[in-house]
């Protein structure tokens, strides 16, 4: 499935909507080009499941923590040398039962993700605007797919009035 997003606003829209949706012991692999929108949409997802909180851009320390109940943890794989390199995060040890992974720049350990779990590519296609790739892996997420649970009409009219 495919979405335009015309601006980070709507980029976060999306994210607090998926937010919404997600489960302790869900993943979420994002890929695309360097400032394709991959933190920011982290970014409303942490707001939708932990309104207040900010996010940050874990790229120098690689993994990051919010909240508790369930915990958020997010990783940024763009300097990780290896895959095997991914082994020494402890993402593993962090996604307890209680936690919500997502990960950017997964194409960078991808056979050490989780298999069941909702795929997210991003491709800047203009000042602004953003093309989403959504590829739901399992059950859970094809089913939530298929629902129609993400598209536009559940999002979009969410935009934050700042945006
Ligand atoms: N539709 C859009 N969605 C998301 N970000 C957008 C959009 N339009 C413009 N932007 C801008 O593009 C930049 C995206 O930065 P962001 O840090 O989210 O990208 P990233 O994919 O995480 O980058 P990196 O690969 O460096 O981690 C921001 O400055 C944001 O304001
Ligand atoms: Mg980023």
């Amino acid at each position: 499935m495919r979405s335009l997003l015309a601006g980070a606003g709507e980029t976060r829209a999306f994210g607090r909507r998926l937010g919404s949706l997600l489960r302790p012991g869900d993943w979420v692999a994002l890929t695309g080009d360097l400032g394709s929108g991959k933190t920011t949409l982290v970014s409303g997802v942490v707001e939708g499941i932990h309104s207040g909180l900010r996010s940050r851009s874990p790229t120098y320390v690689r993994v990051e923590l919010y909240g508790e109940s369930p915990t958020i943890v997010h990783a940024d794989l763009y300097r990780l040398e290896s895959a095997a390199e991914w082994d020494t995060l402890g993402i593993e040890d962090l996604a307890g039962a209680d936690a919500i992974v997502l990960v950017e720049w997964a194409d960078r350990a991808l056979d050490r993700l989780a298999k069941e779990r909702l795929d997210l590519s991003l491709r800047i296609s203009g000042e602004g605007a953003r093309e989403l790739r959504i590829v739901p892996k399992g059950g859970r997420w094809t089913g939530i797919v298929r629902a129609g649970a993400l598209d536009r009409e559940h999002w979009g009219h969410a935009l934050d009035p700042r945006d």
